[in-house]
């Protein structure tokens, strides 16, 4: 964030001398469900971020005020609320890259996959838009449950004879940003300096960080790398209890799906090797979709890179998250062929 911060004072600086267009290109981001407990602060973060040419606002109420308000911060990027299916086409036409916070937010004792009827139906609809007004823009789906809602835009997307499995991500920063800071915790080293890939999907064991790989090294003890495993399939958890009925994570997951478009629009205009974790089809493992480091590109998607070297604890964990993520999977794929 501080270098988001660092980089739109910079851009408000180039703004008011009027070089911005020559700075970077054109990139229209759309975020739809932009005026919900992430859309809000992810719409603030987008507003800050210098690579954005145009901010479009859209969700099925509130847009007006929240474009209104976000709009009167002084950097690069215009910014355009849209309310209401009938405005989706408008909101969408262009965009670049297109991030989906749409849906309801899960309650204590609810698992993501409770979120799934509700979720499905509007993911679905919402991604017949994107097939229709901006097929070739990035997707950053961020609704629960991603490891359903993801296979739903690749059918919906297949259907409309848009797909292009490049272009669809589901967004799985938060584990990566989560198992950052709580290896920094235990490790006693500087969080800043902390990568830790989280790979499988995104609820519960299917999460799959894998510490063994976490740099700077730290030699942690078995049993602490057990707790922090946990901790972070758990994190959602810990959040949706602690804010014990009004929703789950929203300013932590503003901030991580800040990062992951940050880091398309990096990949899009062309800046090397852009890697982040991303829910993607796949061929890693035998499932159709997982998540792994990514390396993005001009295209979205450039490479998908494989698991490295895993510990016989992760190994044990991969092969207990198969079955869950596979079904998850299987019930996306059936629901938007059905319905
Ligand atoms: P919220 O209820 O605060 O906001 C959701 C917004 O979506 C609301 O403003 C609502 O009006 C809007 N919306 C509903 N239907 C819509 C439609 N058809 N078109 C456009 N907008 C629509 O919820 P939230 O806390 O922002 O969470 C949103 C989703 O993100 C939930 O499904 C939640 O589980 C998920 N989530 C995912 C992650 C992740 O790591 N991927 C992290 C946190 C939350
Ligand atoms: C999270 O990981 O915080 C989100 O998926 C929201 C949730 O329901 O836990």
């Amino acid at each position: 964030l501080r270098s988001l911060l660092r980089n739109s004072s910079d851009a408000s600086r180039v703004t008011r001398r009027g070089f911005a267009s020559g700075s970077a290109p054109e990139r229209k981001v759309a975020i739809l469900g932009a005026a919900g407990g992430i859309g809000q602060p992810l719409s603030l973060l987008m507003k800050l971020n210098p690579l954005v040419s145009h901010l479009s606002l859209f969700d099925i109420a509130g847009t007006p005020g929240v474009a209104a308000d976000v709009s009167h911060i002084n950097t690069r990027s215009e910014v355009v609320g849209f309310m209401g299916d009938e405005n989706l086409g408008k909101a969408l036409e262009g965009a670049d890259v297109v991030i989906i916070p749409a849906g309801v937010p899960r309650k204590p004792g609810m698992t993501r996959d409770d979120l799934f009827n509700i979720n499905a139906g509007i993911v679905k609809s919402l991604c017949a838009g994107i097939a229709k007004y901006c097929p070739n823009a990035l997707v950053n789906m961020i609704s629960n449950p991603v490891n359903s809602t993801v296979p739903i835009a690749a059918e919906v997307f297949k259907k409309a004879g848009t797909y292009d499995e490049k272009r669809l991500f589901g967004v799985t920063t938060l584990d990566v940003v989560r198992a950052k800071t709580f290896y920094a915790g235990k490790a006693n080293v500087n969080v800043a300096e902390v990568n830790v890939p989280v790979i499988g999907g995104h609820a519960g064991v299917t999460i799959l960080p894998l510490f063994s790989q976490a740099t700077p090294q730290a030699n942690l003890p078995h049993d602490v790398i057990v707790a922090l495993t946990k901790r972070t399939q758990d994190g959602g958890t810990e959040v949706v209890e602690a804010k014990a009925g009004k929703g789950s994570a929203t300013l932590s997951m503003a901030y991580a799906g800040a990062i992951f478009a940050d880091a398309c629009l990096k990949g899009l205009n062309g800046v090397p090797d852009v890697v982040e974790c991303s829910f993607v089809q796949s061929t890693v493992t035998e499932l159709p979709f997982f998540a792994s480091k990514v390396r993005l590109g001009k295209n979205g998607v450039e490479e998908v890179l494989g698991l490295g070297s895993l510990s016989d604890f992760e190994k044990e964990g991969l092969e207990k998250l198969k079955p869950e993520l596979k079904s998850s999977i299987e019930k996306g794929i059936q629901f938007a062929n059905q319905n």
